[in-house]
């Protein structure tokens, strides 16, 4: 019974100085392991009176149940213990300034085709995406471009081989939307075009048009205005003024130059628009009969408007850009600008 006593006290002092989870598997081990004095005493109660015994046996069974008691508490606080430790270390301090993304912006010629676009689209017309490479029948005899046109020179185009040709322009779109739809046609066509220009401000051997076309019956040149006037108001602004001057193109007929009131002076007259108030949008005019033809498209039954501009140009102007080669340098002190 002392023996029983004197063990109480050295479990309790034992369990109460545990520190963590290691030393409390250790000190389980040293109390109720196979070679504690507790099983010793289990075993040696054979050895006992058998008056004593019950007694003896009791208290051992006591004893067991309260070590082990004692365990799972200390056990549950040194968890606990080591929890909050853990939860400390890792907390996170929601009162830090948040660390920033830089998010990109969109390049000043994504934003004035995408304004164009919306003008169009909004008028009912569909956006077709043009080629970069085109046969020469596309690319001129189908647009009416005759064999000594100073276009088709090698001083002007990127031949591939002497079928193919980098587009010079976005227009050979109007012959293949024409032979693979019925009118009415409404389609407005953005891509990449290729000459072979000496680089300077004003000059890339690539840059961007959108072309547009329209075919039905009864198209006539008041509709060709009247929607071109429409979108240079929506483009430019309400106060502008818009004129049309005849030209030539091979693939209209009549032709026409539109101009607008020029953005630098508002009309008043500057280096801009050479002191004359307006600078030229965009060229347009009447499908030529003949182009109508090549594309399948009668051309007593139907007729069509055409029109095709530089998208770099516009968005020079619009931004005041002066030269245009900084549209594809890439640096982010010119594109973040925008
Ligand atoms: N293709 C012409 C150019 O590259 C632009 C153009 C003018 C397109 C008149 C047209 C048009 O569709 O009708 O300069």
């Amino acid at each position: 019974m002392k023996e029983l006593d004197d063990l109480k006290n050295i479990a309790l002092s034992l369990i109460e100085n545990v520190k963590n989870m290691d030393e409390l598997s250790q000190i389980k081990i040293k109390l109720l392991g196979k070679k504690s004095e507790l099983t010793s005493l289990m075993k040696s109660l054979k050895d006992i009176p058998a008056q004593e015994r019950p007694q003896f046996g009791e208290k051992i069974n006591s004893l067991q149940k309260m070590i082990e008691d004692k365990l799972n508490d200390t056990k549950e606080k040194i968890y606990d213990a080591e929890q909050n430790l853990k939860f400390k270390s890792e907390a996170i301090d929601i009162t830090l300034p948040g660390i920033s993304n830089d998010i990109g912006n969109l390049h000043p010629l994504s934003i004035v085709l995408n304004d164009i676009e919306k003008i169009f689209t909004s008028m009912g017309y569909e956006v077709v995406p043009a080629h970069d490479i085109e046969t020469t029948y596309y690319n001129f005899d189908a647009l009416n471009i005759s064999q000594t046109h100073p276009a088709r020179d090698e001083q002007d185009t990127f031949y591939i081989n002497s079928e193919q040709v980098l587009v010079t322009a976005t227009s050979p779109m109007q012959i293949r939307v024409m032979e693979k739809n019925k009118p009415p046609i409404k389609i407005i066509s953005p891509g990449r075009v290729y000459r072979t220009d000496e680089i300077d401000a004003t000059h890339l051997p690539m840059f961007h048009q959108i072309e547009g076309l329209v075919v039905n019956k009864n198209i006539t040149m008041s509709d060709l205005k009247g929607t071109l006037n429409v979108f240079a108001h929506e483009l430019i602004g309400e106060n502008i003024q818009t004129r049309f001057r005849p030209h030539y193109f091979p693939f209209t007929e009549p032709s026409a130059e539109m101009d607008v009131t020029c953005f630098v002076c508002s009309g008043s007259g500057c280096k801009t628009c050479k002191h004359t108030g307006f600078i030229e949008l965009l060229g347009c005019g009447m499908v030529h009969p003949k182009v109508l033809k090549n594309a399948g498209i009668d051309p007593d039954e139907y007729s069509g408007f055409a029109f095709g501009m530089g998208l770099e140009r516009i968005a020079m102007q619009r931004f005041g850009i002066e030269d245009i080669r900084l549209f594809y340098e890439n640096d982010l002190r010119f594109i973040n600008q925008f």
